[in-house]
């Protein structure tokens, strides 16, 4: 093996060109793909900042060097000293940035051998993940993998000066420390000095940077780890990074208004995109109504329509039945596809039960008739009124779900999504920046019968509906907001309570009794007898924000070492065994059965 003595590098590899001809250059980096031409070598060097060409021509080195060349193979690590010269015309390659030079290579150190990676490293590879995630360093050497973790890198120096530039400063909190009131499951770690406690990974600083509010810092922001052991999807991983910020003494519209400004100065600065403002804002109530979702993708229409009125007092039970017990019939109308194939229609059934539907009907009006599973039951007329009402043209396609309020928007929105995929009706360049506001303080958990904070429980009630926590906790609205981008929510925050008496009546009314409240967050609420400003803030979640900015499909692909859907890394093989040794410190012992056997040994 060579060393880099003497040599040192003058030119990153993507950033050789016509300016440097007839220059002598040294270039570092890996094999990325070489052919042999006999006398003739040419070798694409890649770097973090692109690939240059270089040449080995026989008749122009020392024959030690040009035989080195020749036993070069792929991810071989190397230096290259040689001349810059311009490339003839019918040689330069356009899809290569520095496709108009290359390199004459006149000496040459190999200063590492490679492995055959178990994949190209190169951009649209078709490698199943899994693979990828083990050898997540040779997928990070993929342009497409540094393109997006240098992206990353960018934005959260942009935040960083923006929140600079505005008065806010950087301050971390604990990552050891006691449960949050996110409401997702905790990560424990159990402490070895203290015997039976735990300590609980945040789910995010939320109640630190509250305090740190009332301590009278004023402007906090954090790029910070939170942890929520939780069912991954691809826009969730059990740790991820929030930009977390809370502000004093201000309302929401100078939250809104702050936080939008950094959203539109990012997308400036980092990708060029100009953003209008001010971004929509839409309250909850209308999102669900219109969209069916508090996060609706606003790059295309095909808005649900409720169209009860119309179906009602009728002999077609499926719809009398739902609408006498409160529920409603609506639909979201398909443009141009009344001719969906039969099976398409079976298969959007399966589809939408997944989503808690029970059926789904629909009303094609073809050409030539109008065609249903329940005109039967219905005049020629009414179908009329429907498609007056819904803006349906022949050559449409109704789909109608009949439920309970949630069930139809949680279906017919997630039916608005795909069909709006299959029919490619979403623009992938759009840009469509929302604000959701007004959410409820309280939604009904089915599973354990009782109301539970929607956003968390330090989050303030609107004024108006103080009154209604205990009576009727379902219409009180919060003072919480969203931001959405594309149809994800990238953000969320609210303003937060500042009064013990009206944190006790919220505590109260998702069933928290003051023994209990004490005992999860005591000393916050001790911390906030001693002056608390009014405050408030919200988080952002950093991978799904560059996620959308990369236009990638999941925040593992701007995360360096993301976890499987398992929750494991592939490449570390985490989480492991540890030794028994290890669980004695800790006071833990296990209950698993090839566990206790172990023990027994
Ligand atoms: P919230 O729970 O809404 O608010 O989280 C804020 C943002 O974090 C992102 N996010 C996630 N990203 C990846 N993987 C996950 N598992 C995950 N969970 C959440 C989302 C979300 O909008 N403390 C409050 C904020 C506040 O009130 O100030 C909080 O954490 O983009
Ligand atoms: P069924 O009586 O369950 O066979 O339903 C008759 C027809 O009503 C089905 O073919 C569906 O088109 C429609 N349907 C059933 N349930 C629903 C529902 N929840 N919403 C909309 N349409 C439904």
């Amino acid at each position: 093996m060579e060393t880099l003595e003497g040599m040192s590098r003058t030119h990153h590899c993507g950033l050789v060109n016509e300016a440097l001809e007839g220059k002598e250059v040294v270039v570092c980096g890996w094999v990325s793909r070489r052919r042999d031409h006999g006398g003739l070598i040419f070798v694409d060097l890649r770097d973090r900042s692109g690939l240059v060409q270089v040449v080995f021509a026989e008749d122009k080195m020392v024959e030690d060097t040009f035989h080195k060349a020749e036993s070069l193979r792929s991810e071989y690590v190397i230096a290259v000293k040689g001349k810059v010269t311009l490339r003839s015309a019918d040689t330069i390659n356009p899809n290569m940035e520095t496709g108009k030079v290359e390199i004459y290579c006149s000496e040459l150190r190999i200063l590492n051998t490679a492995k055959t990676p178990p994949f190209y490293i190169q951009d649209n590879i078709d490698v199943d993940e899994t693979i990828r995630l083990k050898y997540r360093y040779l997928d990070l050497r993929r342009p497409e993998m540094q393109k997006s973790l240098i992206l990353r890198h960018r934005v959260t120096k942009l935040m960083r000066d923006y929140f600079d530039r505005h008065g806010f400063l950087e301050i971390e909190t604990p990552m050891l420390t006691k449960s949050t009131p996110e409401g997702a499951r905790d990560f424990l770690v159990p402490s070895r000095l203290n015997a039976g406690k735990f300590y609980a990974l945040p789910q995010s600083p939320q109640i630190f940077k509250q305090i740190l509010m009332l301590a009278g810092y004023e402007k906090y922001f954090q790029i910070v780890r939170c942890f929520r052991d939780e069912d991954l999807r691809a826009d969730r991983q059990p740790e991820f990074t929030q930009l977390d910020i809370e502000m004093s003494f201000v309302d929401q519209e100078y939250i809104l208004n702050i936080m939008e400004n950094m959203i539109i100065e990012l997308f400036d600065k980092a990708i060029g995109k100009k953003i209008p403002a001010p971004f929509l804002r839409m309250t909850w109530q209308e999102a669900m109504d219109r969209f069916g979702s508090d996060k609706p993708d606003m790059r295309f229409g095909m808005e649900l329509m409720d169209i009860s009125e119309y179906v009602k007092g009728s002999d077609f039970k499926v719809f009398s039945s739902v609408l006498e017990n409160g529920g409603q019939v609506k639909v979201i109308n398909v443009k141009g596809y009344a001719n969906i194939p039969r099976r398409e229609l079976d298969n959007l059934v399966e589809y939408v039960k997944i989503y808690g539907a029970k059926g789904l009907a629909w009303i094609q009006y073809t050409e030539n008739e109008i065609k249903s599973p329940f005109k039967k039951f219905y005049s020629e007329e009414t179908f009329k009124q429907i498609a007056e009402a819904t803006g349906a043209e022949t050559g449409d396609l109704l789909l109608v779900i009949a439920d309970k309020p949630l069930v139809v928007a949680q279906a017919l929105g997630e039916l608005r999504l795909e069909m709006a995929r299959r029919r490619n009706l979403i623009d992938p360049d759009k840009l469509s920046f929302l604000w959701v506001v007004d959410f409820p303080m309280f939604e009904y958990d089915e599973e354990n019968k009782r109301w539970k904070a929607m956003h968390h429980p330090f989050t303030m009630p609107r004024d108006e509906d103080i009154p209604y926590l205990q009576s009727d906790p379902g219409r009180v609205k919060a003072k919480a907001y969203d931001m959405v981008l594309n149809g994800t929510e990238i953000g969320g925050g609210s303003l937060r309570i500042y009064n013990s008496e009206l944190q006790e009546k919220v505590f109260e009314a998702i069933g928290l009794t003051p023994e209990e409240a004490r005992m999860k967050f005591g000393f916050m609420l001790d911390a906030f007898e001693y002056g608390t400003p009014p405050h408030g803030g919200l988080a952002f979640g950093l991978d799904r924000l560059v996620m959308l900015m990369a236009k990638k499909q999941s925040i593992r692909d701007v995360i360096a070492f993301p976890k499987t859907q398992s929750a494991s890394c592939l490449m570390t093989q985490a989480p492991s065994d540890v030794s028994k040794q290890q669980l004695r410190e800790l006071h833990i012992k296990s209950t698993l059965k090839k566990d206790k056997d172990k023990d027994k040994e």
